[in-house]
This record gives structure tokens, sequence and C-alpha cells, in this order.
């Protein structure tokens, strides 16, 4: 039930509550793990940068440079804005902590909020939030790119993300190799066409016409399907880069589908691109983009250096484990102590302060209640045991341990409680 309130949260901004943070945490938690087993380290950064950092790195022309960022003035009069990504940022900390002299690649990950004015839909906010990963340095092996790749997809099998389908494209070699060639050829077969595109796509012939690609719009996807075909023009060696990059993601057993018209949003990208969906999402499907940006720590200053990541968006992936059944939460509190006089309240404080230093979650109501009333509050905050303590049972020294789900009683001492609770711990 929500309630009209004199301040709200911002379009597109909103708030996440218990019991749903628990399936947050637990993925985060999740997501370490599994990275710390690739040899990942956590970076943790601003979240606010110069905004001629994202010009740079995304690129002044983007969708989320030019339209999306949240830019303001600070006192000093430079202009800053909140990250809309974490790829620049890393890059960025990168050079600036000098982490070319640690042993290569530096593997980083990162979560936290990314900001994006976009127009808030199912899977679209703001404010939302990203898993993030960054290899960067060392050799640009295809082994690494498939690497990331089986990273990610071991990470979604833990966490029973279901129905995810991994597509995968190589967009060639930036600068003067075999994209700049592409996109002209891709530019005059645009051309031809122009009259038949939409508005956005007629500016985007000059300013970024690789982004026309992504064009979801109905009228446009037949004459999509007429342009030619990045792969049918890749240079020899990324040619052989992407056929390397395949063989290396089956030696790994990870099942991809090639998508010539992935070519994301952001223009630091090279050779190898990849974007996976998941079930339940809708128009807003893809659950994480990625892939390869060897030109960028030294577009922004650094060393030439090699680079690949991703990032996950973790709304998108909250909502798709919703969707799918699969955000079991656990229980609201392992017990609950229903307690009536003045010797069982202080044997109930007792009590709360050893089941919760044994791991425990308890609930240990402030003021006396009826055990029935108590009983009923037990079963509203989904409590898996009561603890009963009267005066009969602090004078025996056990305790009543009643299973709220079937209804059982038993008396235990406190040494047994523990156990036995511990033994039934929601997890
Ligand atoms: P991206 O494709 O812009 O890539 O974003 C990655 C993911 O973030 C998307 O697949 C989506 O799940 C989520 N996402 C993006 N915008 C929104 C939004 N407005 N609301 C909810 N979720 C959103 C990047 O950000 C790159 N930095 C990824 C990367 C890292 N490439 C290399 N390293």
């Amino acid at each position: 039930m929500t309630t009209k309130s004199k301040f709200q949260a911002i379009k597109g901004t909103r708030d996440l509550l218990p019991p749903e943070t628990a399936l947050w945490n637990r993925v985060e938690q999740i997501a370490r793990e599994v990275f710390a087993t690739f040899g990942f380290g956590e970076i943790r950064m601003p979240i606010f940068e110069p905004t001629e950092l994202f010009a740079r790195a995304v690129g002044a022309d983007t969708d989320v440079v030019s339209k999306e960022m949240y830019s303001f003035d600070d006192r000093d009069e430079t202009s800053i804005s909140l990250r809309p990504e974490a790829t620049a940022s890393v890059c960025r900390a990168y050079i600036e902590n000098g982490m070319q002299q640690l042993p290569q690649p530096v593997k980083l990950y990162y979560t936290g909020p990314m900001f994006r004015r976009e127009r808030p839909q199912k899977g679209r906010y703001r404010q939302f939030y990203q898993i993030g990963a960054e290899v960067l340095g060392g050799s640009d092996a295809p082994a690494i790119d498939a690497e990331v790749i089986q990273m990610l997809m071991t990470f979604f099998d833990k966490i029973n993300l279901a129905g995810t389908r991994l597509y995968i494209n190589s967009i060639g070699h930036s600068a003067d190799n075999c994209r700049r060639a592409y996109v002209e050829k891709l530019r005059a077969a645009l051309q031809n066409v122009k009259d038949n595109l939409g508005a956005d796509s007629q500016r985007r012939i000059d300013t970024n016409p690789l982004r026309l690609l992504d064009s979801k719009l109905e009228s446009e996807q037949a004459i999509i399907e007429t342009l030619p075909h990045i792969s049918d023009h890749l240079c020899d060696d990324c040619r052989a880069n992407y056929a390397a990059v395949k063989s290396e993601l089956e030696l790994r057993g990870v099942i991809y589908k090639e998508n010539w018209r992935l070519v994301r949003g952001l223009d630091y990208y090279m050779r190898t691109t990849f974007e996976i969906t998941a079930q339940g999402l809708g128009s807003q499907n893809a659950v994480c983009g990625g892939g390869r940006y060897d030109g960028l720590v030294e577009l922004l200053g650094g060393p030439p250096t090699k680079g690949i990541g991703f990032a996950i968006g973790e709304d998108r992936l909250i909502l798709s484990l919703q969707e799918g059944g699969n955000a079991s939460l656990p229980q609201g509190r392992d017990v609950y102590i229903a307690w009536m006089g003045q010797r069982p309240y202080a044997a109930a404080v007792r009590a709360a302060k050893n089941l919760r230093k044994a791991g425990l979650s308890v609930e240990l109501p402030p003021c006396e209640l009826k055990f029935s009333k108590a009983l009923g509050q037990a079963d509203k905050i989904g409590a898996k045991f009561a603890l009963i303590l009267g005066d009969n049972d602090v004078a025996e020294g056990l305790s009543t341990l009643k299973n709220l789900a079937d209804g059982t009683q038993q008396k235990l001492s406190e040494p047994d409680l523990i156990a036995f609770l511990q033994q039934n711990q929601s997890k």
C-alpha cells in the first residue's frame, strides 16, 4: 500500500525495501564469490566525475552523454556529472593510481548506482544499479574475452537466472582499420534508403551510423536487414580474432548466438561485443552488456592498454529472478520470543542475546503481550518458531519452542535449543 506523501522520490528513482533488499544482497554476495574465484578484486569509485571524462570515454555524440547525463556546475564552475556508467571511471582510476605498475592484467569489479535520464519504464530507471567487471592491461588474447564471458555465465547459473541468452559480435578494429571502411559502406547504403528512415535514424547517418543497427522501430527492421554486415568486412586480423573468441567460448562450453546488429551504445568498443538477455523483462530485456575497448585507457591519457569488461543491470536481474519465481527470500525471523512476567522477561532478554550471538535472527517484543497476541504477531512477521517463556518455564530452566508452521511444541534446555534452531535456520 502506498500513501501520498508531501515528498516523493524523483521520477525514475525508487526505494529498495526489505525483504527485497535481502535478495539484492544475496545476488551481490554471490557475484563477489564467483568473481573472486576468477581472481577479481573490488574497486569503489566516486559516483561523480568531471563531465569531460564521460564525453571523452563514452563519446560526446552518444545518447548517454548528449541526452541522458545529470550534469551540473560545481562551485568553481567545473562541470561535473553523475556517472552514467563505470568503465570510464575504472580506466581513470587505473591511470591515476599507476595500476600499470602492478602485475598485468588488473582484474577489477564494482557494484553501485549509475544515473541516466532515460524515459522510465519497467526495467529502466534514472538511478539504476550495475555489477560490473573490467580486465585491464596484459594481452588481448581471445581466451581473456572468453573467460570474462564464462565468469558471467557462471554467475548467472549460480543465481539460477532462467532463460539467459548470450549474443556476441565483432565490430572490428577502430580507428583507421576495418571498422572505418565498414562505417563508410554502411553510410553509403543508408544514404540510398534515407527517405524511408525515421528522423532519429536520418540524423544518425552522419553522427553514428552503427547505432542505427540497434533501432527497434518496426518500420526500419526490413530496411536494416538489407544493410551490409560487418562480419563480411572485417580485416584478416579481426576475422581471425573473432573466430578465436568463438572457439575459446566453445572450449569452455559457453553457448552463444551471433548477432551482427549488436553494436552497443557507447563509443569505446572494438572487436568483441556481447549482450545477455533474460526472461520476463519485456522490451528492456538486456540484463548485461559488455565488450573489448583496447584504445580507451590511452584515449584518457594513459599508456596503450588492453581492456575488456561488462556491466550487469542489477535491477533487471532482480526483476527477472522475481518473474521466474527464483527469488525465494529467507523467512522473516528464525524465532519470536513470547514472554509474560518479570522473571520471564529477564530470561527472554538473555535468550535473545545468546541466540543472536549464535547467528539466529530474533524478534523480542519490547512490551508484555498476552501469549495469544504474541503468537499472532509471530505469525504476521513470518517467524518460523516461537519461544514461549512463562513463570513455569523459567522455574523449570527449560523453554517451550513452538513450530509455527505445524503447531508442534517441545521443551528444550538452552544449549539444545540453540543447536536445534541452528539446524532449522533460514538460509
Ligand atoms: P550498458 O549496456 O550501457 O553498458 O549497460 C549495461 C547494463 O546496465 C544494461 O544491459 C542494462 O541491464 C543496465 N542498464 C542500462 N541502463 C539502464 C537503465 N536506465 N535502467 C536499468 N538498467 C539499465 C555499460 O554500462 C558498459 N559500461 C558496460 C561495460 C563494462 N563494457 C565494458 N565494460
